[in-house]
């Protein structure tokens, strides 16, 4: 049996192996501190789960219809989009998926050829160059410095756009940087992008979730170009603990969004119906659960922060948006006898029974990844570990 080439050249996650590791370890009764999730350490709020419950009890469990979501579901995305982002989108500009990841996925579907390229800015989501190799696409990535904690300014972008660039993505807040471009970064980037024929994916999953005085800014909300040709893409899971519910959504020009439909129309038939009323109610109802549980991420973020920047060898960034931090290790290799992420990761689990990312799963191979998207006591214990493992700075 000979597999087709798309899946042969699809990259394993670097980060299994570790992920493996820690879930055998917990097993034989082991101890293990995690900072490897990605999904908020909270319940789905009572009003949504309800709400689902309802959509049940009345019946809500056919086919969606149309596929490409439920008309109340729209009407909520283009609410939300409009009330926090300043931006007017009307119900068929908008589409409802199967979490943010099949938006982006059928994204990647409907505009990229082979050989078209995709600008990508590292450290970056797992998920992105895949998706765009999937389609023929050539990814070409470009660099954050950590002293600008990993932004990208105007001027790299525009020299790495080339006359094949057509798709340009950008995550703010970011996963795994852990950084937020503020407005007026956002409109310097934006301005250089709009100069081209290129159709910017505005990855803005977690742009409730920013810290200190950071604010945020959608990027089609940066002018009129930048509206004409942006995707908007957010989702139910990060903000309201909806990791499993499977709910996105996605806005941006028409005839984008009518064929990502048609591909959605002939592969999942978008996501369940029940689950998509649960994301009108979470979009629509009371939103005081989403500041509840960010005034917490805000707490762990410098928390960690803080803690991060005292054990030996280890630098972080300040996290001004998401739920991870992204320290620098490469100081702290040598104390282990190491020299790579992955290496390091697998010699702290081992050691001290503390799991991270390795930083090379998203493109830095100098870095890891804690996400604080659990217990302050699993951080506290977890840092401290770490300090032991290292020593501490000073
Ligand atoms: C930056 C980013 N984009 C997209 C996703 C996918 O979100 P969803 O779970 O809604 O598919 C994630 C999830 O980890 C993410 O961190």
């Amino acid at each position: 049996m000979v597999l087709s080439q798309r899946v042969q050249q699809l990259e394993e996650s670097a980060t299994l192996a570790v992920s493996a590791k820690a879930a055998a370890m917990k097993k034989q009764g082991i101890d293990v501190v995690s900072f490897g999730a990605g999904e908020p350490d909270f319940a789905t709020p009572e009003r949504i789960r309800e709400a689902c419950k309802k959509a049940l009890d009345a019946g809500y469990t056919k086919y969606a219809s149309p596929s490409s979501g439920i008309l109340a579901a729209k009407e909520a995305a283009c609410s939300k989009l409009k009330r926090e982002n300043s931006l007017e989108y009307k119900p068929s500009q908008v589409m409802i998926t199967v979490g943010g990841k099949e938006a982006l996925f059928l994204a990647c579907m409907a505009l990229l050829n082979e050989g078209d390229e995709v600008l990508l800015p590292s450290p970056y989501w797992v998920s992105y160059p895949e998706q765009a190799k999937l389609c023929g696409a050539k990814v070409v990535y470009v660099e954050g410095c950590e002293s600008m904690s990993f932004k990208l300014t105007p001027e790299q972008i525009a020299d790495a756009i080339t006359p094949k660039t057509k798709v340009f993505i950008f995550n703010s807040p970011s996963n795994p940087g852990g950084f937020t471009y503020s407005p007026e970064e956002v409109k310097a980037i934006a301005a250089v992008v709009a100069k081209h024929e290129i159709i910017t994916f505005s990855d803005e999953m977690y742009d409730r979730l920013v810290y200190g005085n950071q604010r945020f800014m959608s990027f089609a909300a940066a002018g009129p170009e930048a509206y004409a040709r942006t995707l908007t893409f957010n989702a139910g899971s990060k903000t309201y603990a909806m990791t499993g519910w499977r709910v996105g959504y996605v806005a941006g020009p028409e005839p984008i969004v009518k064929a990502m439909a048609k591909l959605q129309s002939q592969t999942t038939s978008g996501t369940a119906t029940f689950n998509q009323h649960a994301l009108a109610e979470a979009l629509n109802g009371d939103q005081s659960g989403v500041e509840m549980m960010r005034k917490e991420f805000e707490r762990r973020a410098e928390y960690m922060h803080r803690r991060l920047n005292a054990i030996k060898g280890v630098s972080c960034v300040q996290p001004t948006g998401a739920f991870y931090a992204f320290p620098n290790v490469s100081r702290a290799f040598a104390t282990l006898g190491v020299q790579d992420s992955i290496a390091f990761s697998a010699k702290v689990l081992e050691q001290a029974h503390v799991a991270l990312v390795p930083g090379v799963a998203f493109g830095l191979d100098s870095y890891v990844r804690l996400s604080f998207a659990t217990s302050m006591e699993q951080i506290k214990e977890g840092l401290d570990r770490l300090e032991k493992l290292l020593g501490s700075e000073g």
